[in-house]
């Protein structure tokens, strides 16, 4: 594996690729969830590039860029061990210029839910991601199903900027219990990993409401609110796919998402139905 920092090196190995190139985006501390999009990645693709970058333009001012997690060592392993040919991991200043022009996600959906609640969030994802693409140039680019507006905006993005890349959706990887893998989840305490489990429960017990015939949205959305009652909630919704606000729930056009705080952790989760 060869690992980088700089934009020149990356674009050296870039063109001595051949054949389709896989790429995964991550900002590190990598779990079970980040392995699954590399392994995807392998088996698809003739060569892989993985991306290790703390973004700070999708965090914003009062949220936790300096204290996010930061596993170097073992994320190397990790991407050794899976066979990833070329390692990016760039410095800030290597990525942004003082001066450059800025990308906005679109106001419908960059306001609500996630950006509700982290304005600005997703131009700096939107951002980083298309400077990634233009370094990476990848054949396909692996994405998780947990990020789900993350990934709806990418592929937006990629649609109406006509990119040249087939971004693949990857399934939520979840501990044995019905939690999500986060880089957050090393955050929670003993206590806060049992009350963690909410949120999985919450989009179970809304699932199975559907298959008994439940199609109201709105009490789908109590029966997520009641599960997570212990908990701050940011948001426990049930959308359409594309994200609008639909009275009646149409199976496999739907999304349940939920935003919670567990202690000062915030995590999210979502169900496709
Ligand atoms: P990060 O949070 O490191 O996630 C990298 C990728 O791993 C994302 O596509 C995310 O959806 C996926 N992922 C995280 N947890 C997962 C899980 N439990 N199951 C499946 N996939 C999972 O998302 C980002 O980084 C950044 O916003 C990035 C796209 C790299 C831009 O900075």
């Amino acid at each position: 594996m060869k690992i980088v920092s700089t934009v020149k090196e990356l674009k050296t190995l870039r063109e001595e690729l051949k054949g389709s190139v896989g790429f995964v985006p991550t900002m590190g501390a990598m779990h079970n969830g980040h392995l699954s999009l590399i392994r995807q990645a392998r088996i698809q693709n003739d060569a892989v590039i993985v991306s290790i970058f703390v973004n700070p333009t999708q965090f914003l001012p009062n949220e936790d860029y300096e204290k996010y997690p930061r596993r170097e060592e073992a994320d190397l392993k990790i991407c050794t061990l899976s066979g990833v040919d070329i390692l990016f991991m760039p410095t800030k200043e290597e990525m942004y210029a003082k001066t450059e022009p800025e990308i906005l996600a679109p106001v419908n959906l960059a306001y609500i839910l996630e950006g509700g609640s982290r304005p600005g969030h997703f131009d700096g994802v939107l951002r980083v991601v298309l400077k990634l693409f233009n370094l990476a140039r990848p054949t396909n680019a692996y994405f998780g199903k947990k990020d789900a507006q993350q990934l709806y905006l990418v592929q937006n993005m990629v649609k109406t900027l006509f990119l040249n890349v087939n971004i693949v959706p990857c399934d939520i990887v979840r501990e044995s219990d019905g939690l999500a893998l986060s880089s957050r989840n090393v955050f929670l305490g003993k206590k806060e990993r049992e009350q963690a489990l909410s949120l999985s429960i919450a989009l179970k017990n809304a699932s199975q409401a559907i298959m008994k015939g439940e199609r109201d949205a709105k009490n789908i959305e109590l029966i997520m609110l009641d599960s997570l009652k212990d908990l701050r909630v940011d948001y426990a919704k049930a959308l359409s796919r594309d994200f609008e606000a639909k009275e009646k729930i149409t199976v496999k056009e739907t999304i349940l998402l939920i935003a919670a705080f567990v202690g000062n952790t915030r995590l999210i989760d979502n169900l496709w139905i």
